[in-house]
């Protein structure tokens, strides 16, 4: 599995690659797609486990599939997200939480969703060895506080506020930096102001890398932001592969003769 350092040393050389995925098969494709980071996200909690927001995501649905993730990841960074109030409420709790990813599911480093409160949290994760990817800007842990997903850091006060906690969860000793739906303009000081990578969502060109909802970027989600791209049409070609086995067992096409087999030894059982 790539390392910390590793990622850090790709910083203003070369561009950074990081998707989500939330099981092995996914992890798999990705990683053998050369892709540098698979975020586990909590985003998992709107891609796969139907709830809304990402509020509802507890510990155990992030642990098990970074578990899973871990499992089937041979060269990527595999960095679990911390879910909300699973940090920064308590700083036992906190700890044990993101070690648990660490120690028991084979993660190499956490992300948290950040503010004021996780600057000290950081240095102490940091101290502990649990690697910290910070993340500012759209943090959508902070949905019912926002009343959406509105852009971030779009005044001056806002842009120098984002500004000083970068620089302050660079201090310590986060690793790299999510910037989700800031200002392409404020994205690119806040990468040229750090030394550590920063690693953008509709974000702009100018962070040294880019990540995505893996679901978003295959084309499987129904929805997805205006900031993401849609790669391929997963969707489209998931529901013709359904369609086509309904059909097949519908007309009886399917099982044929090499999908059967037959034992001559077995006596009539009536
Ligand atoms: O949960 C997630 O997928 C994320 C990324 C969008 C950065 O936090």
């Amino acid at each position: 599995m790539a390392t910390v350092r590793e990622l850090q040393s790709m910083a203003g050389t070369e561009p950074i690659t990081m998707l989500t995925a939330y099981d092995a098969p996914t992890a798999e494709i990705v990683d053998e797609a050369d892709v540098d980071v698979i975020l586990v996200g909590d985003s998992v909690g709107n891609t796969s486990l139907g709830h809304e927001t990402t509020l509802p995501v507890t510990v155990d649905d992030i642990a098990s599939r970074v578990g899973a993730v871990s499992r089937a990841t041979d060269e990527a960074l595999v960095v679990a997200d911390m879910p909300f109030l699973s940090f920064g409420v308590d700083e036992k709790d906190s700890l044990e939480n993101a070690g648990r990813m660490l120690k028991e599911e084979g993660a190499a480093a956490v992300k948290l969703e950040c503010g004021p409160h996780t600057v000290e949290l950081t240095e102490t994760m940091v101290r502990l060895g649990i690697p910290v990817m910070a993340h500012l800007g759209l943090t959508p842990q902070h949905v019912n506080q926002y009343g959406g997903y509105p852009r971030q850091g779009t005044d001056q006060e806002a842009a120098e506020r984002m500004l000083e906690l970068a620089v302050a969860h660079e201090e310590a000793g986060a690793f790299s930096l999510v910037l989700e739906h800031v200002p392409a303009n404020l994205a690119a000081e806040i990468t040229e102001a750090l030394e550590i990578p920063t690693i953008g969502i509709g974000a702009g060109p100018d962070c040294d890398g880019q990540v995505l909802v893996v679901d978003d970027a295959v084309g499987l989600s129904d929805w997805s932001p205006s900031f993401s791209k849609q790669f391929g049409n997963v969707r489209e070609e998931m529901s013709s592969a359904v369609e086509g086995y309904v059909e097949a067992v519908e007309s009886g096409e399917f099982p044929a003769e090499e999908h059967s087999h037959e034992e001559r030894d077995l006596d009539d059982l009536y």
